[in-house]
């Protein structure tokens, strides 16, 4: 690949700052835009709790020029996102929200008004989730409230007045200094030049391609690279194990990864679409996975995480495996000799392994659209509704005559073996059986001969197959009418 530049470039508040990887650099690639802010002498507003993504005090603010030519706010966890992932991008953090003069921004002014924080280590993150907010919802609910605040944590002053501040500051949305500046912001950000990247230290090569063409090529030299979508798996490698990764190559600038098209047959959805746009764009057309999105992570994480990774991971854990084999979905991988497109039950071979050679990439996923005489439906069980992985997921694909006969039926589980799998004798004893919650508690012994599951800190293997057993007559209750 021809390397174009060895610097990112983003707007800091209004300010263009670059970071050349030249001889003088200290920083590593790697560096997450939390370490680089709290190495900042006046931007130590941004906390860090817990740098692996599970309380929010880390939340700052993307903007991005969106496809409709105006800002998109979003926010993440600046302790899992690195440096080079901001390029292009406007940086806002809790200090860029007072205007010149220091007024407050409503969303502040809302937050004090409402007595919404006491010992206030936790509030930049929650002041930073609720911006984002009131850039981004004209008509925002007590639901949309409570989803944005899923990935923020306060243990003094309560969520009631932490709410009631959102209400407060969301009532009436009036154009704050950031739509004054739009125009402004975003010619700056036009300035930034794309192209492909590679920043190199010592002990690190960082590639970030522009084109797919240049991912694969680079994936061809180095087969052994570290590759990177959202980063929210890979960065807990370098924030809680401390790793350092010698070879990455960074997918999420490649536009051509992130697009969503429908089909005839279905939806082919690039490996890099974060799952907040698959749950928003793709939640009335796959009602389940829009219920498997609507408990995943939490915004921030689903602002970055994206569904390449969720498949390339294969965790026996990952919420999205046992529901994509539900609705038969098909992997599409490229090198630069080949396409293959390969059933996701056969792409995952085994605990953290995937059909993938060296040379590989998963360029798509394709999903079918649901046949209307099947009921497709997913479960997921975790300690805590929100940011919590899961202990037992299941999902289910069932077709019944008129007379509640069960003709055909696909059940998946994650967290019951070392990879998401199907309970092929539960199937077998359900087909032909009628829909009724006398057989689906019979089903239950049949698990047993399906699954050995682990104990492991989440839960003990008995109490992971009352779970499972739990979730066949959950799917008999959601199910029926
Ligand atoms: C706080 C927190 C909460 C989470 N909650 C959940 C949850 O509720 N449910 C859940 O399932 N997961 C959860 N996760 C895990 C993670 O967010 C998801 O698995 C996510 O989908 C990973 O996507 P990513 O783009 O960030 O992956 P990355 O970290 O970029 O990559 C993950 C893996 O996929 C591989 N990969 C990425 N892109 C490609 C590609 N194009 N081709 C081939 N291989 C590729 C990488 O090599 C890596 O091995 C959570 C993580 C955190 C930190
Ligand atoms: S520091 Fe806790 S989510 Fe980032
Ligand atoms: S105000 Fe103390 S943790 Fe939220």
């Amino acid at each position: 690949m021809s390397i174009t530049r060895n610097y990112i470039e983003f707007l800091f508040g209004t300010k263009l700052e670059r970071i050349t990887w030249d001889s003088q650099q200290t920083l590593v690639p790697t560096t997450t835009v939390l370490q680089y802010l709290r190495g900042l002498s006046n931007f130590k507003g941004t906390k860090e709790g817990c740098a692996e993504g599970d309380c929010g005090a880390c939340t700052v603010v993307l903007a991005v020029i969106g496809k409709n030519g105006k800002l998109e706010y979003k926010a993440v966890n600046s302790c899992l996102v690195f440096l080079p992932q901001i390029h292009g991008m406007q940086l806002l953090t809790i200090e860029h929200l007072s205007d010149k003069n220091s007024v407050l921004h409503p969303v502040q002014k809302a937050m004090v008004e409402m007595d919404a924080s006491q010992c206030g280590f936790c509030t930049p993150g929650f002041v930073m989730s609720l911006f984002a907010l009131y850039k981004s919802c004209s008509q925002p609910t007590d639901e949309t409230i409570l989803d944005t605040f899923a990935g923020n944590l306060c243990r003094c002053t309560g969520y009631q007045s932490i709410i009631k501040a959102a209400r407060h500051a969301l009532d009436e949305i009036t154009p704050d200094s950031f739509k004054l500046n739009e125009k402004a912001t975003i010619q700056l950000l036009q300035t930034i030049e794309k192209g492909n990247a590679c920043f190199a230290t010592a002990n690190q090569a960082y590639y970030v391609p522009e084109t797919l063409a240049s991912a694969l090529s680079v994936k061809n030299t180095f087969p052994k690279i570290q590759l990177i979508s959202g980063a929210t798996d890979i960065a807990l490698k370098v924030t809680k194990k401390k790793e350092t990764l010698p070879a990455i190559l960074d997918l999420s600038g490649i536009e051509a990864l992130k697009t969503v098209h429908e089909t005839h047959q279905g939806y082919d959805i690039g490996s890099g679409v974060s799952l907040q746009t698959i749950k928003i764009e793709l939640s009335t057309e796959y009602p389940a996975l829009g219920k498997v999105l609507s408990v995943f992570g939490s915004k921030q994480i689903r602002q970055v995480a994206t569904l390449g990774g969720n498949v390339g991971s294969a965790s026996p854990i990952g919420d999205l495996i046992p529901l994509l084999m539900a609705y038969r979905a098909v992997v599409i991988v490229k090198s630069l000799a080949q396409e293959r497109s390969i059933p996701i039950f056969e792409f995952i071979k085994g605990y953290h392994q995937i059909d993938l050679s060296e040379d590989e990439l998963i360029v798509s996923i394709h999903i079918p659209k649901p046949n209307p005489n099947r009921i497709i439906d997913s479960e997921k069980i975790s300690k805590r509704t929100d940011l919590d992985i899961s202990t037992v997921s299941a999902a289910m694909e069932i077709e019944l005559t008129s007379d509640k006969i069960i003709t055909s039926i696909h059940l998946y589980f994650g967290g019951m073996a070392a990879v998401a799998a199907r309970a092929i004798k539960t199937c077998e004893f359900l087909t032909g059986k009628k829909w009724e919650a006398a057989t689906l508690e019979a089903a239950g012994s049949y698990l047993e001969k399906d699954f050995a599951p682990i104990s492991d800190a989440r839960a003990k293997a008995e109490g992971r197959m009352a779970l499972a057993k739990n979730l066949l007559i959950k799917f008999w209750q959601n199910n029926s009418e």
